[in-house]
């Protein structure tokens, strides 16, 4: 009765109006399991292949119908008859009717697609919440919540060029009281902003995006609506960036430039991989950031070692684009003691079997990982269950607005309820 019956895909679209695919999947006992598949915007040269159909007459290009087909044709018909009760076997099938590496062929879209709705189906069939099924072993943990307040790079038409300003705020006693924290730092530092006549509309992920100076000048807006929401720096709430790094590394000379005054024609600073360490060592003295997410261009590994050097015992330095959420890449990073996180997104690498593997890996040797919404999200909030099942303790899913990331944070505080009387004393993340 765990067998499938039928796959079926739709295309949709995603939180900025771009297609991406819904998935069902119909057992012969008329359950069924659903996912819709997110995108990223400043993506991995490595991440496995978003399969868009390049048709300029639909969506410029990027419509999705070539990876539906590809669902509801060769996927359904390699998977009918199979039990979603082994989602190895399955992710695994469809990685060898792909047979490429970066599952060009099916699309990772496609593969990733059916994957997590074959893991929703099983759910189903065993009438167990997400992460129960995904992790049976009850070892659960509620995440500390990395909340990007602040919008720049490539998800905000503004000056900011590091891509996320994030609060974490660790010394919460409950997931919930983190919650809370976070909206009203989000709403303080909306009114410190509109003091200023700053701007405050979002940019992708929900977080404000001003025309600021500088990123000393978007740390102390921070600084001052933590402190305003009643909350302590660095003792309740701590600073996390992603500066997303690849996106602002100009290739030719080979320096960090200021790529937001550049494009607007101003005069802009351009920094080598030295000052660029020197600069997050300098914005590390003088603010309480206790995490840098891609601090260095994902192909500038001597970059990282020296980052993860200077920085890396105090902090934590996560692997986003580096990574990929690929064992390969991680394995490479561990051997040559690059960062010490990992960021997870499950449509780097394509599936979920290959995503706990990573997780697996990267617990094995001692890097910590984050869960991870992207940029272009849907209501699917798969990734609140998967940051629960797997303990890893943080998820970096957006700010306190938009409904395709607050979906995230709201289906963690419906875990943690179902969760509150379980015998375990303490279920949140602290640091
Ligand atoms: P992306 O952004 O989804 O656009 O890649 C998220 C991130 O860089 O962490
Ligand atoms: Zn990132």
């Amino acid at each position: 009765m765990s067998e499938i019956k039928e796959i079926t895909a739709l295309e949709i679209l995603d939180s900025r109006g771009t297609p991406t695919i819904y998935c069902e999947v119909t057992l012969s006992s008329g359950i069924q399991g659903f996912s819709m598949v997110p995108s990223g915007a400043s993506t991995g040269e490595h991440e496995a292949l978003e399969l868009r159909d390049k048709d300029p007459n639909r969506y410029f290009g990027k419509g999705v119908l070539k990876a539906v087909a590809n669902i509801n044709g060769p996927i359904n018909e390699l998977l009918k008859g199979q039990s979603v009760l082994d989602q190895r076997s399955i992710d695994e099938a469809m990685i060898s009717l792909d047979g490429t590496k970066s599952k060009s062929k099916l699309g990772a879209n496609s593969i990733l697609g059916v994957s997590l709705a074959v893991a929703r189906a099983a759910a189903n069939f065993k009438k167990m919440p997400l992460f129960e099924s995904i992790s049976p072993d009850k070892n659960y943990l509620l995440p500390t919540p990395m909340m990007n307040i602040l919008n720049g790079g490539a998800h905000a038409d503004n000056s900011l060029d590091f891509q996320e300003f994030m609060i974490r705020p660790f010394n919460a006693p409950t997931f919930a009281e983190a919650l809370r924290w976070g909206s009203e730092i989000f709403y303080s530092l909306r009114s410190l902003l509109k003091e200023k006549n700053h701007v405050v509309s979002v940019g992708d992920e929900g977080g404000f995006a001003p025309n600021l100076s500088s990123d000393e000048e978007s740390l102390d807006f921070i600084l001052k609506a933590i402190e305003k929401a009643g909350l302590r720096p660095k003792t309740d709430v701590s600073i996390a960036l992603d500066c997303a790094a690849s996106e602002f590394f100009d290739k030719e000379s080979k320096t960090y430039i200021e790529k937001k005054k550049k494009l607007s024609g101003h005069s802009f600073l351009s920094r080598t991989a030295k000052e660029q360490v020197e600069h997050l060592q300098k914005l590390c003295k003088n603010y309480p950031i206790d995490s840098i997410e891609d601090g260095l261009d994902e192909n500038d590994w001597e970059g990282w070692k020296s980052l993860t050097q200077s920085l890396g015992k105090e902090i934590q330095i996560v692997g986003d684009d580096i990574f990929v959420t690929n064992p390969e890449f991680l394995q490479k990073g561990i051997d040559s003691d690059i960062g010490n996180s990992i960021l997870i997104k499950l449509n780097q690498i394509g599936t979920l079997t290959e995503t706990l593997d990573t997780m697996a890996l990267a617990k094995k040797s001692n890097y910590k990982c984050v869960v991870s919404h992207r940029s272009g999200e849907t209501e699917d909030s798969f990734i609140a269950d998967l940051s629960v099942a797997t303990a890893c303790g943080q998820i970096k899913t957006g700010s306190l607005s938009r409904s395709d990331r607050i979906a995230k944070y709201n289906r963690l505080l419906q875990i943690e309820h179902l969760l509150s009387d379980s015998s375990k004393e303490n279920l949140f993340y602290h640091k």
